[in-house]
């Protein structure tokens, strides 16, 4: 049987295929993007800081955007503070937010050294405590993105998220390491099949798919609900778009053309240009080009000659330049091709 889909509370997930929260990735235009190509049934913001909103800082307030096309969208938050991460599920919940999502995942030491992010892994009462506000506040479900653990092989996520869903959580996901690996190793799937006997609400398992082979292979063997989709859909909608058929049993589109993937990474650049003046006009072409520097040479990956242009590419500094290389590019691949 092909895998369906299934609710978070009220919100239908279809199809079962969920794109990840990615710091300086998922943003608005990368959303839309994702959505419009890969339709996925679900996606997720980058993590915004419950502290940096509760001060009211300008450049994380404007991760709270949520357009009606990209809906259902989860907004996901980190912080340790019970009362602020309830006041900023709040106002994701105002924003148009469907799911409040909070993250437990995060290994990093800036995000760690506070309390929040994957140290919650290791202080069940205070990442309790923190469910129970969110839950509380918000009238949208509230859900929860965890590791398997914060040490290597202590496996503490059955005991926890058992906690969490007695709070109220919709619906866990599990980045299937251990946060203490960072992203060593490979993913371990069996974590995600034991997670299973633990909870009853959906759960969505994550770590390494890339292909559609790999989606079906982790509903097979996990039963999970529903699968998330992280670094294979950066710069690369069509990932998802292929993976989607795949797990519905539909022919896969082809690999988009050269001319297709600049396309799409130019709008990318139009949009996030966009999105950055919406509030500040001052140098947004240029702040949003840097952005974009990690992601723009990604959307030529595995093109012949693709290397060589790497570093022009990271070095644009506006909309025209990107143009001209990538058009540059394009022109190079058709006279190598000899057409
Ligand atoms: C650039 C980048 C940024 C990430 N930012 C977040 C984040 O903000 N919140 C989160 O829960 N996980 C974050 N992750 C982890 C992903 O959501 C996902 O769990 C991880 O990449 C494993 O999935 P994958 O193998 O499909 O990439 C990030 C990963 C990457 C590569």
């Amino acid at each position: 049987m092909r895998p369906g889909g299934f609710k978070v509370g009220p919100i239908e997930v279809a199809p079962p295929l969920l794109l990840a929260p990615m710091e300086d990735v998922t943003s608005l235009p990368m959303r839309r993007i994702a959505k419009r190509i890969g339709q996925p049934g679900l996606m997720f913001s980058e993590f915004v800081s419950a502290m940096a909103i509760h001060y009211g800082a300008k450049k994380t307030l404007k991760k709270l955007r949520v357009h009606p096309d990209e809906r259902p969208l989860g907004i996901q938050i980190f912080g340790g503070e019970p009362e602020v991460m309830a006041e900023t599920a709040r106002l994701c919940e105002e924003a148009g937010a469907d799911i409040v999502d909070i993250n437990m995942g995060c290994w990093v030491p800036k995000v760690c050294k506070t309390g929040s992010g994957a140290a919650l892994l290791k202080d069940s009462e205070r990442a309790a405590a923190i469910v129970r506000a969110v839950v509380r506040a918000v009238a949208v479900p509230v859900t929860v993105k965890v590791r398997a653990g914060w040490d290597w092989s202590l496996f503490t996520a059955p005991d926890l998220v058992r906690r969490f869903q007695d709070e109220g959580v919709r619906m866990v996901t599990l980045h299937a390491r251990f946060a203490k690996q960072g992203f060593e190793g490979e993913a371990d799937w069996r974590l995600i099949e034991e997670l299973r006997d633990a909870v009853d609400v959906p759960l969505i398992g994550n770590g390494d798919v890339k292909i559609s082979g790999d989606a079906l292979k982790m509903f097979r063997e996990t039963g999970c609900d529903g699968v998330m989709v992280g670094r294979a859909a950066i710069s690369n909608p069509w990932a998802l778009a292929r993976i989607r058929c795949g797990i519905a049993g539909e022919p896969e589109p082809p690999e988009p053309t050269l001319p297709e993937r600049i396309e799409v990474a130019l709008e990318h650049v139009r949009e996030t240009i966009a999105y950055e003046a919406h509030d500040d006009p001052r140098e947004a072409e240029i702040r949003a080009v840097r952005s974009l520097r990690g992601q723009l040479p990604l959307y030529i990956k595995g093109v012949v000659g693709a290397a060589l242009i790497r570093n022009r590419l990271t070095a644009c500094g506006s909309y025209s330049e990107v143009e001209a290389v990538l058009l540059d590019f394009l022109a190079s691949q058709r006279n190598d091709s000899g057409s």
